[in-house]
């Protein structure tokens, strides 16, 4: 895809990592981008201003400058031209302004104006980014959708060593290529997800569950919000940070997850099924905590859940595309098929969980896509990859459908 004036604003806070930023530039102008820099006044005592003008060809915007009568003009022209907008590298001070929704910069105010996906390279200090207030500020701006980049570990210029050093600029480079590439294929959509375990209680401090760490759910989520879809995240039990911009709904049981998915998937044009519900519960279900039985063993009793893949499939509407995932120990595409013909679903994500890399609470998953004509095995890659593998599976199976 070409990415020849489109376009990027960059903002630069003062770090030493600044000079770094000079290479992003020059590395996104040579695909023809048209990148506007915008430096707080600390930036550009680490890097002139007019290293950046030269390497971007465009006027660089900075407070050192600032005619306050242009500010409102110019900082909302900015926001609303940028296609992507990165900061980089970003200090824990710009990282808090903008949790706080705080605009009192050129920077920061056309940061908190613009409606564009949002990209953070965080540089600083190994102990400022760990402080409990930075991780907070970073998980406000994740959940409203900022997405980050880095910081890597290494020595940092101030002689410590941990992590806090930007990322390299061809990997931000890289990361602003996917965003401006971005296909908005699925605007218009009502997506449903559902991810994690659930858990099953057999009184009130104890459960029955399993390792869903709820990654490979919240990057199918992501992946559908940022192609446009409109995202309902079913979640059961969850480890991993959860995505923003979606809306959740929260479940603990797999009847309670039977429930929420009949009830959400019913209007939903897309349904994916990542979600490990726990098939069995106890017959019995104490209000006490169950005591000790003195040495005798003890025997519980276990029911069969209902499907809620099954149940939900048998009321599929027509241009509804339902996604299921199999978790398999062996046989993995025998049984698989099984179960996409069982529960009445369009397509079926199969992976062998005893795989490394593969299944529960790994950042990578290796999968096969099975459909009721064809079949595709994937090579280990990160969720996120295969979670947009999945989605440009379900848009060819739609487009073949009439669906759009
Ligand atoms: O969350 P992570 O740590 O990233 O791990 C990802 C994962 C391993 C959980 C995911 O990749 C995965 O395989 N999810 C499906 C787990 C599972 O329950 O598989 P299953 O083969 O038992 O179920 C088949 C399908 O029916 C699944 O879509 C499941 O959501 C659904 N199901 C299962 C049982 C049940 N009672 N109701 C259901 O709806």
């Amino acid at each position: 895809m070409s990415l020849e004036k489109r376009r990027v604003v960059l903002g630069v806070t003062g770090g030493i990592a600044a000079f770094k930023a000079c290479s992003l530039v020059s590395r996104l102008r040579k695909w023809g981008v048209q990148v506007n820099v915008i430096m707080t006044k600390n930036a550009t005592q680490f890097v002139a201003p007019l290293s950046f003008e030269s390497l971007s060809n465009q006027p660089v915007v900075t407070d050192t400058f600032a005619r306050p009568e242009t500010w409102e003009v110019e900082h909302i022209a900015l926001a609303k031209a940028a296609e992507v907008f990165v900061i980089a590298p970003a200090t824990a001070n710009i990282i808090a302004k903008l949790a706080c929704g705080i605009a009192d910069d050129m920077l920061s105010t056309t940061a908190l104006a613009t409606r564009a996906p949002l990209l953070i390279a965080p540089a600083m200090n190994t102990n400022m980014w760990t402080a409990a207030a930075t991780q907070r500020n970073v998980e406000i701006l994740k959940s409203r959708g900022a997405r980050f980049i880095g910081p890597e570990g290494g020595f940092l210029a101030c002689g410590d060593e941990g992590a806090g050093r930007m990322s390299e600029p061809e990997d931000i480079t890289e990361a602003v290529r996917r965003l401006l590439e971005q296909r908005a294929d699925l605007q218009g959509l009502r997506v449903v997800v559902t991810a994690g375990a659930t858990r099953e209680r057999l009184d009130p401090v104890r459960f029955l569950s399993n390792d869903s760490s709820g990654k490979m759910g919240f990057a199918l989520a992501e992946a559908a919000r940022d192609r446009g879809a409109q995202v309902t995240l079913i979640c059961g039990a969850t480890t991993a940070a959860r995505p923003g911009g979606v809306t959740i709904v929260d479940v603990e049981s797999t009847c309670d997850l039977r429930d929420a998915l009949l009830a959400e998937g019913a209007g939903a044009d897309i349904v994916i099924q990542a979600a490990a519900p726990a098939d069995y519960r106890f017959e019995t279900v104490y209000s006490q905590k169950l005591k000790k039985q003195d040495g005798e063993p003890l025997t519980l009793r276990l029911v069969e859940n209902p499907d809620a893949a099954a149940a939900l499939g048998a009321a599929k509407r027509p241009g509804q595309t339902f996604v299921g995932f199999a978790a398999e120990t062996q046989a993995l595409t025998e049984n698989a098929a099984k179960k996409l013909a069982k529960k009445n679903l369009d397509l079926i994500v199969a992976n062998d969980v005893t795989q490394p890399g593969a299944g529960f609470n790994t950042d990578t998953n290796i999968v096969t896509l099975l459909t009721r004509t064809d079949r595709e095995s994937l090579p280990i890659q990160p969720k996120r990859e295969v979670a947009e593998r999945i989605l440009d599976k379900v848009i060819s199976l739609r487009a073949a459908q009439g669906e759009a």
